[in-house]
């Protein structure tokens, strides 16, 4: 029989893969970071983001840093009025409004391409009608759908093993 340790641990690793599921960090460059001279764009346009994932800059602090800003700010590279700012060298910034999020480097570094700006989803988008004619759309809904209910392949793994942990523990 399992004992009460053992639940207990078991329903640990059930709310860990949980929390696994709300956040996906999403790292500003890849294995590029936060510098200059790097079309920002294409990396935005590789991932999507939703409503509770992170957003992370890392950089060499003593010589770039992060603002974000409006849409203003970034079109013309001005931090005046900036919503936030960031200088730790490894920032993580939760993305938890459904929104366009605009990022600038400061010291002029945003004119060397230092500037990012992300569409943040909702994890379930209500139904239009032009959308779900769209199979590409409704590819999205059903990842997001799957997304919603903890269906992504990390968290089945986890839970997948417990599971088997749990039961070879009963035996
Ligand atoms: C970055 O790439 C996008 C998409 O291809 C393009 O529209 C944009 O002009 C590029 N930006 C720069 C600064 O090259
Ligand atoms: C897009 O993402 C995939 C998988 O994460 C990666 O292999 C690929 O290099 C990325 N492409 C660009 C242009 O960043
Ligand atoms: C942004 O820059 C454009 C041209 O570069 C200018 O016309 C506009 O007034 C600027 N906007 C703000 C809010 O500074
Ligand atoms: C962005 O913020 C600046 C400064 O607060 C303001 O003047 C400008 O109107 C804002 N732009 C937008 C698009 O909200
Ligand atoms: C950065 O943000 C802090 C508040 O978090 C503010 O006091 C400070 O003035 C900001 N710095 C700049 C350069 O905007
Ligand atoms: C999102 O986070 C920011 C900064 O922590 C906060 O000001 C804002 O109220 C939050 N928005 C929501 C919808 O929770
Ligand atoms: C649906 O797809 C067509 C092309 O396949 C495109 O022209 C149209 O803009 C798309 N509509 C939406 C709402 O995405």
């Amino acid at each position: 029989m399992a004992s009460p340790a053992q639940l207990c641990f078991f329903l640990f690793i059930l709310v860990s893969a949980a929390a696994v599921v709300s956040a996906t960090d999403h790292i500003v460059g890849a294995n590029k970071g936060w510098n200059p001279g790097i079309n920002y764009t294409l990396w935005a346009n590789n991932q999507t983001f939703y409503v509770g994932d992170l957003i992370s800059f890392r950089y060499q602090k003593t010589m770039y840093n992060v603002f974000e800003v409006n849409q203003t700010g970034y079109d013309n590279c001005t931090t005046e009025g900036a919503v936030g700012n960031w200088t730790s060298g490894k920032d993580f910034i939760l993305l938890n409004e459904t929104k366009r999020y605009y990022f600038i480097g400061g010291n002029g570094q945003c004119f060397n391409g230092m500037k990012v700006s992300v569409l943040v989803h909702a994890l379930l988008s209500p139904p239009s009608s032009a959308a779900t004619a769209n199979s590409s759309s409704s590819a999205q809904r059903i990842h997001e759908v799957g997304r919603f209910m903890g269906l992504r392949a990390n968290v089945v793994a986890i839970v997948l093993g417990a599971l088997i942990w749990f039961g070879s523990s009963l035996i």
